[in-house]
């Protein structure tokens, strides 16, 4: 080797230390800017502390949301004065009925403790979480469970009666019209028949089998009870009026003629709300662990609804309507757990 070209690979040799000395460099660098501020692992809005047990049961990607999509008038929007105060009443109903209408309640004693809100999350203004954006727009109208002309204030009765497992308010009082106040001016830009994105709870695709009690009742183990306790009979407050933690099944639950007793009704809305925390955009639970859930709680005991007068236009039944008759001989079983697709193509 010359003395030329021994220089030169000295040189060669110094540049490489450099480089390698350059890539240590940033690398203890990056090492430190990450140990000062982590990056955010969870940018959803999931309440801290909920995790999938398993990462497999989340949707790949967070689903996006529609231009289309409702949103709630904003507070803004309130009129100043009486009118204004009647629409905050209504809404302060919604949100704590217990404390108005539950066993201690201050109004009258005719529920079984639960609040509207429980189920129409953030007083009805959440998209999918059952909330109010067409109920008003869609009056008058005819009511197939009841086969009459209903007016808003009886829709909102049915509620009492049934979610609420209790009796029927004073439609003319000022608690239910405050009620009417709050969901007028919650609706006040939608028209009536029009579609929107978010409106209620979503429609989830039917499974090709049964939804399965036995199934779903590891999921509430793993995902449910935990708030709402291993007999579903959920966690009162400290005031011993409201639930932190509302029932699922038992006698202080909704009624089997509730909505929430459908099960397309209650894998909707637990899909895109359950556990507490969950949104559409990031759902915590798969299809087919929302259907199956739905079908354990659906399959445990509660208060009954005598409800032999409901729905007599039978093609108007739901087809996931638990209690007979019915147009077609399906099972009531079959109607009540599925699978849905066999019924639902003999209705076409
Ligand atoms: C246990 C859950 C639950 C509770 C609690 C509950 N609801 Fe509902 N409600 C539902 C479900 C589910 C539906 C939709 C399914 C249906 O129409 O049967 C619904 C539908 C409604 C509708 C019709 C909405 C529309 O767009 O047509 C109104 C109005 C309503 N509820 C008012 C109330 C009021 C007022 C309360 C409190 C007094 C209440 N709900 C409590 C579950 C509940
Ligand atoms: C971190 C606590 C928490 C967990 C876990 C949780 N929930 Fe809930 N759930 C709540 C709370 C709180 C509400 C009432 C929301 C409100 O009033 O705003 C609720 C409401 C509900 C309701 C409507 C009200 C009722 O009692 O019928 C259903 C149905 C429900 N949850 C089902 C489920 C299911 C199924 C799971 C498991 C997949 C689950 N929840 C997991 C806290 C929880």
């Amino acid at each position: 080797m010359s003395g030329k070209e021994g220089e030169k690979d000295a040189k060669r040799k110094m540049r490489y230390m450099i480089y390698i000395a350059l890539i240590i460099a940033a690398c203890i660098s990056i090492l430190i800017v990450s140990l000062l501020h982590p990056f955010n692992s969870n940018p959803g809005k999931i309440a801290a502390g909920i995790k999938p047990t398993n990462a497999n049961s989340l949707d790949a990607t967070p689903r996006l949301t529609s231009v289309n999509a409702w949103k709630a008038p904003g507070e803004n929007t309130i009129p100043k004065g009486k009118a204004g105060e009647t629409i905050k009443y209504g809404r302060e109903l919604l949100a704590h009925t217990a404390q108005y209408f539950g066993p201690k309640g201050s109004v009258a004693q005719i529920t079984n403790g639960m609040n509207c809100q429980n189920c129409h999350l953030d007083a009805g203004t959440k998209l999918f979480g059952n909330n109010f954006a067409s109920f008003i727009s869609g009056y008058p109208k005819l009511s197939n469970r009841s086969g009459r002309m209903a007016k808003p204030a009886e829709r909102i009765a049915e509620c009492f009666e049934r979610s609420l497992a209790g009796k029927v308010p004073d439609t003319a009082g000022k608690e239910v019209q405050a009620i009417l106040s709050y969901m007028k001016w919650l609706g006040r830009d939608v028209k009536k028949g029009q579609e929107m994105f978010g409106n209620a709870t979503e429609k989830l695709p039917f499974l090709d089998e049964a939804a399965d009690p036995a199934k779903g009742k590891i999921i509430f183990a793993a995902k449910c009870q935990s708030c709402h306790g291993e007999k579903g009979e959920g966690v009162h407050a400290t005031d011993q009026i409201t639930y932190t933690y509302p029932p699922l099944w038992g006698k202080n639950s909704y009624n089997d003629g509730a909505g929430m007793y459908r099960l397309g009704n209650f894998a909707g809305f637990v899909k895109n709300n359950m556990p507490l925390g969950a949104t559409y955009q990031n759902p915590q639970l798969t299809n087919e662990e929302a259907w199956n859930v739905a079908a354990f709680v659906n399959t445990q005991p509660r208060p009954h609804k005598d409800q032999q007068r409901d729905w007599p236009d039978l093609m108007k039944k739901p087809i996931d309507f638990p209690f007979g008759p019915y147009i077609d001989t399906f099972s009531e079983k079959q109607h009540k757990l599925g699978p849905f697709k066999p019924i639902k193509n003999a209705q076409k």
